[in-house]
């Protein structure tokens, strides 16, 4: 089990916390949060990484709270973050991406997104999201450059070390492996978050050793734009159209845990063209076949 970690500096209601939001210049929101949007925190290190980060940002008290997200797998997803920050009463996020390159689709997937979560959960107080552009784009980065530049040369060389990986590589056993598009059209409708789903439930569940194991990986466009976001499953290559991060779940507990398709999202060659269905099912209806998969 991944150990859970913080992800808004400092927690809710610390002394830390009621001093920042006191200290902030005249005019700035106290409710205001910036979210730091990072690409993979696959490791403790990536974690701690962006963790750091949030910290020198929270040090500048321009914002009542810093929090962060990972966009390609790793906790917190941008979901659950932004979710967090809304339960804290945030009413803005600032979300800053400290993606290079930044992926041309972002802005729609994460528009996208925060609308399809906020029409999950009205009950919720969702904070305005605001993206800010990417570091390339911002007057400051010829310093940090600059820096980058001048720790480069002081630091020892690469590759002088006796370090070599090993020269054999186990074959994987995994029965099921799904391919997550990551195309334009899939991207735009929200195939990040997909991904970013499917690893955490590939870590909480323990999909790669458990009943006939899973793997996973991204690809290009897999064909079906209009069916976006589109997976695939092998071996029976097994399409799936307008996932999102409710319909991955379906997927995993009643096709890769539970063998069945699921047929709501799937779509078979027909030789003819097809468009997305409506959907049929409700995201909150109670998934028995995922409830017996994790008992
Ligand atoms: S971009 Fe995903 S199927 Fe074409």
């Amino acid at each position: 089990m991944p150990v859970p970690r913080p992800n808004v500096f400092p927690e809710a209601g610390s002394a830390e916390s009621a001093a920042d939001a006191s200290a902030l210049p005249p005019g700035k929101a106290t409710r205001k949060a910036a979210l730091l949007l990072a690409g993979t925190g696959g490791s403790r290190a990536a974690v701690g990484e962006v963790e750091a980060l949030g910290r020198r940002l929270k040090e500048t008290g321009l914002v009542a709270r810093v929090a962060f997200a990972f966009a390609a797998g790793g906790a917190p997803s941008l979901h659950t973050a932004l979710r967090g920050l809304a339960d804290k009463g945030v009413d803005e996020v600032l979300l800053l991406p400290l993606l290079v390159p930044m992926e041309p689709g972002l802005r729609v997937w994460v528009g996208r997104s925060v609308q399809r979560w906020r029409a999950a959960a009205p009950e919720l107080r969702w904070p305005l999201v605001r993206l800010a552009p990417p570091p390339s784009d911002t007057l400051g980065i010829k310093e940090v450059l600059r820096e980058m530049l001048g720790q480069a040369e002081e630091a020892a060389p690469m590759g002088e070390s006796a370090l070599f990986a090993s020269d054999a590589s186990l074959v994987p056993a995994q029965h099921w492996r799904v391919l997550v598009c990551q195309g334009l059209a899939c991207n735009s409708a929200g195939a990040p978050a997909v991904w970013n789903q499917l690893r955490l439930e590939e870590d909480r569940l323990a999909l790669r050793t458990r009943g006939r194991g899973v793997t996973a990986c991204t690809t290009g466009c897999l064909g079906p734009c209009s069916l976006a976001p589109v997976l695939q499953v092998y071996p029976d290559g097994q399409f799936y159209g307008g996932v999102d991060e409710a319909g991955l779940r379906r997927i995993v507990h009643e096709h890769l845990l539970g063998g069945q398709v699921v047929e709501e999202l799937a779509y078979a060659p027909n030789g003819r063209k097809q468009r997305l269905r409506a959907r049929t099912w409700r995201a909150a209806a109670p998934n028995v076949a995922a409830a017996k998969a994790e008992a």
